[in-house]
């Protein structure tokens, strides 16, 4: 019998691909720009299985296209990008890659914050522009983060990866989450109602998937509650927050700034307001950017797929009743 064909939208990082290789008739998608979504369903059409992306989205249209789909394995913790009723009614198990990138997240989200309160980027600038004359008192003045209230909004592994970290800093945490996960006594976190932490913290982290419910989680109304000095960071997705509402909100001055791994669409066109305004610090979704996280997530989506092309069940899937 042939080995099974797989599709793969990207080169990935790390050693994953081999062992993919050696194990299937596999195609990878060459270019750093990802396939389009007709060039997708080109290549899908004779698959057995798919491994995707954030910026690969697969619906029931591509799944159609796809008669021998028996897998599709997501590299990201995150699938929004995948219409997961369509493939579980077709019995096709959906794999992610949580765990791997929790720390590496955090780290991100916590570098971000660091950055927006002491103000980063625009020192940088400062230096770069040639307008460092001399040492003043008031030159550049952030924010406080030790001792400061950290909001965290959506208490998963990697909300809770980030109290931790707040907690070296010698943060005051609350949280908040549709469940209510035990962490009070684990993590010395506080529950509070969304809107009561928006008033209170500092800063703010969202750490909630993207889903209908989650859309524009954070709009104009929340922005409100916020402090002129306060910090909104999002490490999640883009949609999650209303950007129209929060370039208004950061020229109004309340929240006083923004850092952003993640945009509505991704990447931010060129002309989004934001990109004006010095108190949004936009990176390009790099959260889970750093060597080991990314290898250990392509061979946790590599596993993934090969389970799944053997009918076995999948290391992480988000539909496992598929293969039960
Ligand atoms: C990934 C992410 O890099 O895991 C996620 O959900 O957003 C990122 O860490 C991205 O999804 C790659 O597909």
């Amino acid at each position: 019998m042939q080995n099974p064909r797989v599709f793969v939208t990207r080169e990935l990082p790390g050693n994953a691909l081999e062992v993919l290789k050696a194990r299937t008739r596999m195609e990878v998608w060459p270019d750093p720009m990802p396939p389009t979504r007709e060039q997708l369903i080109e290549k899908v059409r004779d698959c057995d299985g798919l491994l995707t992306l954030v910026t690969d989205r697969v619906d029931r249209a591509l799944l159609e296209a796809a008669p021998k789909l028996r897998v599709v394995s997501n590299m990201g913790v995150g699938y929004d990008n995948i219409d997961v009723a369509a493939c579980t009614q077709r019995r096709i198990p959906v794999g992610n890659t949580p765990g791997v990138l929790t720390d590496a997240t955090a780290d991100l989200a916590f570098a971000l914050l660091l950055a927006a309160a002491r103000r980063l980027p625009e020192a940088r600038n400062y230096v770069l522009e040639g307008r460092w004359k001399t040492w003043h008192p008031s030159l550049l003045l952030g924010r406080d983060v030790h001792g400061a209230t950290l909001g965290i909004i959506g208490m998963g592994q990697i909300g809770r990866a980030m109290a931790t970290r707040a907690r070296g800093f010698g943060m005051k945490i609350l949280y908040s989450d549709i469940q209510k996960p035990d962490v009070e006594v684990e993590i010395g976190a506080i529950r509070a109602e969304q809107n009561e932490l928006l008033r209170e913290a500092d800063f703010v982290s969202l750490h909630v998937p993207f889903m209908p419910q989650t859309r524009h989680l954070i709009g104009a109304t929340e922005l409100a509650l916020m402090k002129p000095t306060s910090v909104l960071i999002n490490t999640s997705r883009g949609g999650v927050v209303d950007q129209a509402a929060l370039a208004a909100a950061l020229r109004a001055g309340r929240p006083g700034a923004a850092a952003l791994d993640v945009t509505d669409p991704e990447p931010i066109v060129a002309s989004d307001p934001l990109l004006n305004l010095p108190n949004a610090l936009v990176v390009p979704h790099i959260g889970s950017a750093s060597v080991q996280a990314r290898a250990k997530m392509a061979s946790l989506a590599v596993e993934n797929l090969l389970a799944g092309l053997e009918g076995k069940p999948l290391v992480h899937s988000v539909n496992p009743q598929v293969l039960a």
